[in-house]
């Protein structure tokens, strides 16, 4: 079978990763969570008290990225690939609101970006792939077959997380992850390096009010038809 690459960017909460995760499986392509690799980085800055509340260390940051080793490992169990960091599991440790406050101003470093798109790029080189993020379809693959922006309301988007975080036992409020969520999107689609804006060919999806079931159903046709094609 003819094999694509499929880029899906946009805001964050809007179940990217969900219906990417869902397409690599029924295709049987490799899914690449590029949003993990940038959180992984801003654990491994935080960790080294290179970005606090107070300061951001750019060169500290950039030094380090240069060294990590940064990979996807399938956990058989779940059959999900997890991000390792310099040989560690960091998958349990970077979706919480700490990392989620500083991920965007460690993004916005071009150093970091430079680096983890060409680390994305050698990961999708066969093609076979489903990537999400920020920049797939304008700047990793801009040659993708097949480009989806995801949009929804920074409500339901903040809903949504609030929601994920209490089922795994995090203590935060809505309101603070409402502001997370604006002041990611503000950072995210004002950065100077590759900021969040949907590619002229990308096909534009807002599922403020469209169920996950329904969501899949029409991308899978999408990527089905470029497929057969
Ligand atoms: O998808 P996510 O919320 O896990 O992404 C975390 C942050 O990483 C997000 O605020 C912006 C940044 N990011 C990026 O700049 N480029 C990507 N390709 C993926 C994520």
């Amino acid at each position: 079978m003819k094999q694509i690459t499929i880029a899906i960017d946009g805001y964050s909460s809007t179940g990217k990763s969900t219906v990417a995760k869902r397409l690599a499986k029924a295709l049987n392509y490799i899914y690449v969570d590029t949003g993990a690799m940038y959180r992984a980085v801003t654990l491994y800055a935080l960790d080294q008290n290179l970005i606090t509340d107070e300061h951001l260390d750019v060169q500290g940051v950039v030094n380090a990225v240069e060294k990590l080793k940064l990979n996807f490992v399938l956990n058989l169990d779940t059959q999900q690939g997890e991000i390792h960091l310099n040989g560690a599991n960091v998958e349990g440790k970077i979706r919480n609101l700490r990392v989620s406050r500083k991920v965007s101003k460690i993004a916005a470093i071009p150093e970091v970006r430079a680096k983890l798109v060409a680390l994305q790029q050698k990961m999708g080189e066969d093609k076979g792939v489903v990537m999400d993020g920020r920049d797939i379809g304008t700047v990793v693959f801009p040659n993708a077959e097949l480009k989806l922006f995801m949009t929804a309301s920074a409500e339901k988007r903040a809903n949504r997380r609030y929601k994920e975080l209490l089922e795994r036992g995090d203590k935060v409020s809505y309101d603070d992850v409402l502001k997370n969520v604006q002041e990611r999107d503000h950072i995210d689609s004002t950065r100077k390096t590759s900021p969040l804006k949907k590619a002229a060919d990308a096909i534009e999806f807002d599922n403020s009010d469209m169920g996950l079931d329904e969501q899949f159903e029409r991308i899978h046709q999408f990527a089905l038809r470029l497929i057969n094609k």
